[in-house]
């Protein structure tokens, strides 16, 4: 067969991998899972509950007050010592919690689950010492190091609910959000390592905190040595306040329902939203979905979720879920290609890792650079590969388990976001036939549905937006401190079923096809970034007038950010002058939010294509962006604007694209 053909015949809806046999004989999740959760959903969750340790016992599974959940209501336990003491209580003290990978090559650490054990309860009495109390948030800036991890682990385990804001964020990022939780410690580092220079943290951390009474002191990690600005009543290093602990702590039984942390994302508004996440349930669900979506094998495995811990993926699958399960995980600090395109090879072969969970936007940058990097390499160590973040297009998935996981390894595409805490639609590896592209099913006690605008369940074969219809154990437990937001966005779409925003269709078979966004909010390198926030970004800068943004499908980054542009005054700019000022407006949405949001493309143009009402037609726009023919152009109140900035598009270039 010609390899076209070869490949258009893997990617029917209905082509299907079925597990291997050992997966199917082995695995952790047999099929009668399914029917037992389907019977007594409640029975389930608690079942998987009890595989952690409570101080006390709940008294009740669920109390549901559409829409505000408390699930195991009246038990206590603490996430720090699930993670980590009773690992070590076990007999299971030598084993590796992680083998941490710095930047720079030949830089590395395993910590074992005793000596996290030690770290966490010096780092949990230096905040008891600082003045943290139980209750009090802490705001967390920093690179992947084990020091993150410990930080996390001694707030959790002090009842301080965490908020760690992604190290790619500006300082105005940080500052809002040190804001809206009322942040009174930040934990940062002097800087981190990013292809192959030393980039700094401290200085956005002291813009961040300027004048802010509420923060009382800034720890800071020493990670690369550069020199820092000191303020003597208010940073304290590390290795100063930590170092000289005892590394025994009484950990505290929290409540089932304390506060754990709060991760902040973007939505609709320019506002991002502080999504809350709280112990008994959140630790249930990440440890169950960890251990039967992964197949968990303690003694053997060896995981790497290879993101950054800064996003709810690092929070659920390189802290919580691997920790409570006494997994061995790689945390690598640096980027896909520093030291090479084989760095991540290289560590699967060193660290003979098991399993691998990554997002198809680094798939398809390993695609472009080549299958010979992979294929350098004996890979035969992984057994499981998985993708998350984004649809994954079903080329990428085939290059996939073929480059990477020698057509061995099952392929699980796990849809899930901030707000669920943990995965939710998902195959089980020793169970479902994968189909490339399609998430295919709800997690056992889950229950999603896909529904029209009416509210309808669509027949197998139709599309509409995706809806989880019962409460689960590990979704958000609201807005931090905006319970009005929460019912807003989420319940009040449709009566009591949570609206997630994105689009999907069941197949022919019922199985699940994620679609997308349905909202303003764009997906760019599987990080969620909002189309208002970016305007308001561009906006704020006094040459511009008005601004609108389109996230543009792109072949690597799933969408790319493209903004339209009107600017100030009448006066037309030269062309010299206007690359200035497109320079300019870059370097402002990264000062405002951080590179990520960084538009790959900027479009001066002299109008925007609005309605009669005075309504941006980003639609159009999006047409123009992905240099599509354009759609209905008739509700304009000047149709002759977006066919002007339809040739301008076509004209344009711009280096990154
Ligand atoms: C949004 C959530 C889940 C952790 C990382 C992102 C998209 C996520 C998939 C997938 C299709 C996916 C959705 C979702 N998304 N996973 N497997 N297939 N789309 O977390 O930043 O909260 O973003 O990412 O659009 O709503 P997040």
């Amino acid at each position: 067969m010609a390899a076209e053909a070869e490949l258009s015949a893997l990617l029917t809806e209905s082509r299907r991998f079925p597990p291997p046999a050992d997966f199917a004989r082995d695995s952790n999740a047999q099929p009668e899972i399914y029917e037992r959760a389907h019977l007594d959903r409640l029975k389930f969750w608690s079942e998987q509950a009890s595989r952690l340790k409570w101080d006390e016992p709940w008294d009740q599974v669920l109390d549901w007050q559409a829409p505000f959940a408390r699930w195991f209501v009246g038990g206590k336990l603490n996430a720090s010592v699930n993670c980590v003491d009773r690992h070590v209580e076990a007999g299971n003290g030598e084993r590796i919690a992680y083998h941490w990978i710095g930047e720079p090559e030949g830089e590395t650490r395993d910590i074992s689950y005793a000596q996290l054990k030690d770290m966490v309860c010096q780092a949990a009495n230096a905040l008891t010492e600082l003045g943290v109390a139980k209750g009090d948030r802490v705001a967390i800036y920093m690179p992947m190091i084990p020091e993150t991890v410990v930080a996390m682990l001694a707030c959790a385990r002090i009842g301080a609910p965490h908020t760690v804001v992604f190290a790619g964020f500006s300082a105005d990022a940080l500052r809002n959000r040190i804001i809206d939780c009322d942040a009174r410690l930040v934990i940062t580092a002097d800087g981190g390592f990013r292809r192959g220079t030393a980039t700094a943290l401290k200085p956005a951390v002291d813009n961040a905190v300027a004048g802010l009474d509420g923060v009382r002191n800034v720890l800071v990690v020493r990670r690369t040595g550069q020199p820092v600005d000191w303020d003597d009543a208010r940073d304290r290093w590390w290795h100063d306040v930590v170092a000289g602990q005892s590394t025994e702590h009484t950990a505290p039984a929290h409540d089932s329902e304390h506060p754990l942390y709060v991760m902040y994302t973007s939505g609709t508004t320019a506002k991002p939203k502080g999504i809350l996440h709280t112990t008994g349930g959140y630790l249930t669900h990440v440890s169950a979905t960890h251990r039967l979506v992964f197949d968990i094998k303690p003694e053997s495995d060896v995981f790497w979720t290879a993101a950054d811990i800064g996003w709810v993926t690092g929070h659920s699958y390189i802290v919580y879920g691997p920790l409570a399960n006494g997994t061995t995980s790689v945390l690598y600090e640096g980027t896909p290609d520093a030291g090479g395109r084989d760095r991540w090879w290289r560590i699967v072969e060193e660290k003979q890792v098991s399993i691998l969970y990554t997002a198809p936007t680094t798939i398809r940058t390993f695609m472009k650079w080549g299958e010979q990097f992979p294929g350098a390499h004996d890979l035969s160590s992984l057994r499981l590969l998985g993708s998350v973040g984004e649809p994954i297009n079903p080329e990428a998935w085939i290059w996939y388990r073929k480059h990477i996981g020698g057509d061995r390894c099952p392929v699980v595409d796990t849809w899930w976001q901030t707000e669920t805490g943990g995965i939710m639609i998902t195959p089980l590896p020793g169970i479902t036939a994968t189909k490339p592209g399609s998430a295919m099913t709800a997690f056992p006690g889950i229950s999603v549905d896909v529904l029209d605008n009416g509210g309808k369940p669509v027949d197998n074969g139709g599309g509409g937006v995706l809806v989880v219809t019962e409460p689960w154990p590990g979704m958000l437990r609201g807005i931090w401190g905006d319970d009005e937001r929460y019912r807003q966005t989420y319940w009040s779409r449709f009566d009591e079923l949570y609206f997630a925003g994105d689009g999907a269709k069941r197949d022919v078979d019922g199985d699940i096809w994620l679609l997308g966004r349905v909202d303003d909010v764009m997906n760019v390198s599987g990080h969620r970034i909002s189309t208002t926030e970016v305007e308001s970004a561009l906006v704020s800068h006094p040459s511009v007038a008005e601004a609108a943004v389109v996230g543009a499908t792109d072949a690597i980054t799933g969408q790319g950010i493209v903004a339209f542009v009107t600017v100030k005054g009448d006066a037309a700019l030269d062309s010299k002058a206007g690359e200035q000022l497109i320079a300019d407006l870059r370097e402002h949405v990264a000062e405002q939010i951080g590179k990520i949001a960084r538009p790959r493309q900027i479009l001066l143009t002299p109008e925007l294509p609005k309605t009669r009402s005075g309504k941006i037609m980003r639609r159009l726009l999006r047409d123009v962006a992905e240099h599509r023919e354009l759609g209905d152009v008739t509700t304009l109140a000047d149709p002759t604007v977006v066919n002007m900035i339809d040739e301008m598009m076509a004209t344009t270039t711009h280096p990154e694209e």
